[in-house]
């Protein structure tokens, strides 16, 4: 049976065993490490919200003592434009060397008219399949100081919000069958959703072990009762769940899980769902937060090499502008250090400080309502590093 995040948990102590005993230390707080980190910066506000995540990890390294290399590779739009692919082989090997990869965000109207094959969303999805990255843990939570930016009602909003989306990434729909043929009305196009048994398998056992971490609650999301590929889905949830018996289940079909969202966000803990259902129901959960800026993401595989990148788009509209919001991808960059490089005080020193500069009032555009004076994306990742250096 496949244990995905125990395996990774067994690997993290051998290769921090290995780390001390190279270095002769002891495993104490404040050990060093070296790490070299692929940054795919990509297209429209991309570079802009990747250099803020580069400037807040620099203060960590310093801070903390660790040495952070960041070397930047092309994917996407900007790649189509320079090398004619969106994910040329440069790329690949630099992610595959690196410890961890940094992705800003993908794509444009300039690329709209682009064949499908060399599309740059095609290169986002080419480099979660080739680093075998089929976790993606996407956190939707509520800050209390951005309760107003939320469009659901206080009284809601008031019961909490705190869901952790765990979507699968490298099958489904998004990987399978495709193409065009004759069909009953003439030419037709199809793409095929298929999952395995161990696909399914393995995203449940990151979905079980991430609630025994949490509040022990998973709810799986599928359209059992249409598709067949999401009734397998639900026999091989109900029969990994055995194996975590504290962990309560239930199903919701897709459709009513989105209702429930808006209705009542506060029941979930634990979201387990498809690619697809993933990739919609997350911007849903996202909106319910008070913006889609604030939302990071990690996507993980069977090792501690991650990407790590914010669930939003490129935003082509405001590129240049600076008005991006950098939160998402400075929690992206926290993720990265949790769940790649097993450095939680370094990881939890980002997120007090997003917490602390939330709570003093200091906002960018999109959250800042009508009353806040928006800073811009250099302004309020100033501030975030100026209360990481504070701490
Ligand atoms: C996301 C995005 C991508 C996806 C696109 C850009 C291919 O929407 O990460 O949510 O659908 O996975
Ligand atoms: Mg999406």
């Amino acid at each position: 049976m496949l244990k995905p995040i125990a395996d990774r948990m067994a690997f993290n102590k051998l290769y921090g065993f290995f780390i001390k005993v190279r270095r002769g230390g002891t495993g104490i707080k404040g050990e060093t490490m070296n790490k070299k980190i692929a940054l795919i910066k990509g297209d429209g506000i991309g570079p802009e919200i990747v250099e803020s995540a580069v400037r807040v990890l620099e203060v960590v390294a310093e801070k903390y003592g660790h040495s952070f290399e960041f070397n930047s590779y092309l994917a996407g739009g900007c790649a189509i434009d320079a090398c004619g692919e969106p994910l040329p082989q440069e790329t690949i090997d630099g992610c595959l060397a690196s410890d961890s990869v940094i992705l800003g965000a993908v794509g444009g109207p300039k690329w709209d008219g682009v064949p499908a094959e060399i599309r740059p969303e095609k290169g986002l999805l080419k480099i979660r399949s080739t680093m075998g990255l089929y976790t993606n843990l996407r956190p939707a939570k509520i800050y209390p100081a951005l309760k107003e930016a939320s469009p659901l009602r206080a009284d809601i909003v008031d019961q909490g919000v705190d869901i952790m989306i765990v979507r699968e990434l490298t099958g489904g729909i998004y990987f399978g069958e495709r193409g065009y043929r004759e069909g009953k009305y003439g030419e037709e196009a199809y793409d095929v959703e298929a999952y395995s048994v161990t696909e399914i398998e393995r995203i449940a056992h990151v979905a079980f072990q991430t609630a025994m971490k949490r509040n022990k609650k998973v709810t799986s999301v599928d359209k059992a009762n249409v598709l067949e590929s999401s009734r397998l889905w639900r026999k091989t949830m109900e029969r990994i769940n055995k194996e975590y018996p504290e962990v309560q289940l239930n199903h919701m079909y897709v459709d009513n899980a989105a209702m429930q969202l808006v209705r009542n966000p506060s029941q979930f803990d634990v979201i387990v769902t498809s690619n697809i259902f993933g990739d919609i129901l997350s911007d849903e959960a996202s909106q319910i937060t008070g913006s889609i800026g604030m939302l990071p993401s990690s996507s993980l595989g069977s090792t501690t090499r991650g990407m790590y990148e914010p669930i939003h788009g490129s935003a082509p509209d405001i590129a240049g502008t600076g008005k991006a919001n950098p939160i998402a991808t400075i929690l992206s960059a926290a993720m990265m250090l949790r769940y790649s490089f097993d450095m939680e005080e370094e990881a939890k020193a980002i997120e007090t400080a997003v917490d602390k500069v939330l709570n003093d009032g200091y906002r960018t555009a999109d959250i800042a309502g009508n009353s806040a004076k928006a800073l811009n994306c250099t302004e309020i990742t100033d501030i975030i590093i100026s209360y990481i250096k504070g701490f």
